[in-house]
């Protein structure tokens, strides 16, 4: 920390505080009232002479500063064992793994391009675009709330599954992922050592090559038979998500300054940290994350979002409900009962940490900065822009190890 944080600022709020108890000096006299719960007397000092803030706005500031350790991985109980990150990172980079050409998971979430592709909406195969932006997955680690866009899954591992059996994605089922992960030995042997013996797959009658649910080859398979598959995907989407859970971005300019180091954001970036409060962001961009991991309706008139994706998330076999999900790792999300009219066209607000690094915005990815701003805020004016931009700057994370952040 630095220097301007001064014990002796500390020292003489504390005396003027004491005086006050005495009654030798008032609060209402002009001298600075004490910090508000949660608050230091460092970023209190920011907020009252550099940004301008009242003590509630001043708190919802102090609640963007990124915690060290991540939340609790729900429902994955070797989100945190490094061998799992490194079979996770083997597979996230392996072609093998999609029937589409050259796509693995690393090609809609490239670690040159902030785990994104860069593209309005994802399309790996010429002419079949996909729906939706690809989001950053600096952040997804550091996420506790519903994942994707329409929240349909309710934890990190549950969700690569959706890309592998997506058609336009990597188009791959999981009777092929369970039997490459049999047939491979260098993930067979890692496999078997963190989750136990993989069940033997090579009798081809009760396992066939291919098929997935709504396949005859899945569909004539035998309930135990479909439920050791399962877990074999399962456990490869915890490999994954002990992956992801190493290439999380790091504390940003913001974070600095928080800490009491004025000079760790340009005067346009702390305007616009002002500005940005002053002008609502915050009704739904708060906490470390810079979002409520919540749901809002906005434009959208045809993707049923938030309503399709609670459909979704309680049919699928791997929410918390579900046998996969590790009762000793973490508490699960509460699920909910079924679509509400509100959850209609809303999606998930995104995290605002590493925003600069993965435009083009919001869930198809047909939005820029300036066309938000002119959405969201009611009090718009001029120079916004800039310094709203300048603040976003500042949300730029340190880069995860480059030894997490590359192909292995
Ligand atoms: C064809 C491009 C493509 C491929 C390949 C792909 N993804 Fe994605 N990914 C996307 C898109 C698009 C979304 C947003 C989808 C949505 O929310 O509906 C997404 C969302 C995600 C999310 C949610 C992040 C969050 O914060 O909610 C995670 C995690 C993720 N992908 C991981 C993976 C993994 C792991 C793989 C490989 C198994 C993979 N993806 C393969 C395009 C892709
Ligand atoms: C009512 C809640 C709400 C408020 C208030 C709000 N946002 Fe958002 N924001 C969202 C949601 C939800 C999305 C995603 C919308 C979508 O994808 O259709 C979003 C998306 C964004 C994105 C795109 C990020 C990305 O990665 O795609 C940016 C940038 C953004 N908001 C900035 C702002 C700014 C700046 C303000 C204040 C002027 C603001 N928002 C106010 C809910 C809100």
């Amino acid at each position: 920390m630095i220097a301007r944080g001064s014990s002796s600022s500390r020292l003489s709020s504390a005396l003027v505080r004491s005086l006050a108890v005495l009654g030798v000096v008032s609060h209402t006299s002009g001298c600075a009232p004490p910090p508000p719960d949660g608050v230091s007397q460092e970023l209190w000092d920011l907020c009252r002479d550099d940004l301008h803030l009242n003590a509630r706005d001043c708190q919802t500031v102090a609640r963007f500063r990124l915690p060290e350790a991540l939340p609790v991985a729900r429902g994955n109980r070797y989100a945190d064992d490094e061998r799992a990150a490194r079979l996770g990172r083997a597979i996230f980079y392996d072609e093998g793994f999609a029937n589409v050409p050259d796509v693995s998971c690393a090609r809609c979430h490239a670690p040159e391009r902030a785990f994104t592709d860069g593209m309005a909406v994802s399309e790996v195969i010429a002419g079949m675009p996909g729906a939706r932006n690809s989001p950053s997955l600096l952040v997804s680690g550091r996420l506790s709330g519903f994942f994707l866009w329409d929240g349909r899954a309710d934890s990190l591992w549950s969700q690569p599954l959706g890309a592998l059996e997506n058609p336009i994605e990597m188009g791959t089922t999981r009777l092929e992922i369970a039997h490459r992960v049999a047939d491979v030995p260098t993930y067979r042997e890692p496999y078997e050592a963190i989750f136990g013996a993989l069940p033997s797959l090579e009798d081809e009658a009760r396992f066939p090559p291919v098929g997935m649910p709504g396949q005859p080859s899945w569909e004539g398979m035998s309930e135990p038979d479909r439920d050791a598959v399962n877990r074999v995907v399962a456990n490869v989407g915890k490999a994954l998500e002990a992956y992801m859970r190493r290439i999380v971005s790091g504390p940003s300019a913001l974070d600095r300054y928080l800490d009491g180091d004025r000079d760790a954001m340009s005067p346009d970036a702390r305007r616009g940290l002002a500005r940005f409060v002053e002008t609502g962001c915050t009704g739904c961009h708060v906490g470390p994350m810079l979002t409520d991991q919540s749901f809002h309706a906005g434009r959208e008139m045809h993707d049923r979002g938030r309503a399709q994706g609670i459909e979704t998330l309680l049919a699928s076999p791997f929410n918390a409900a579900g046998p996969y999900f590790d009762a000793d790792a973490g508490e699960a999300l509460e699920l909910p009962l079924g679509p509400e009219a509100s959850d209609e066209h809303a999606f998930r607000t995104p995290s605002l940490r590493n925003v600069t690094l993965t435009a083009p915005y919001e869930h198809d990815g047909s939005r820029t900065l300036a066309q938000i701003l002119e959405a969201r805020s009611l009090l718009y004016r001029e120079g916004d822009e800039r310094v709203i931009g300048a603040f976003f700057e500042a949300l730029v994370g340190e880069a995860p190890p480059a030894e997490w952040a590359s192909a292995p």
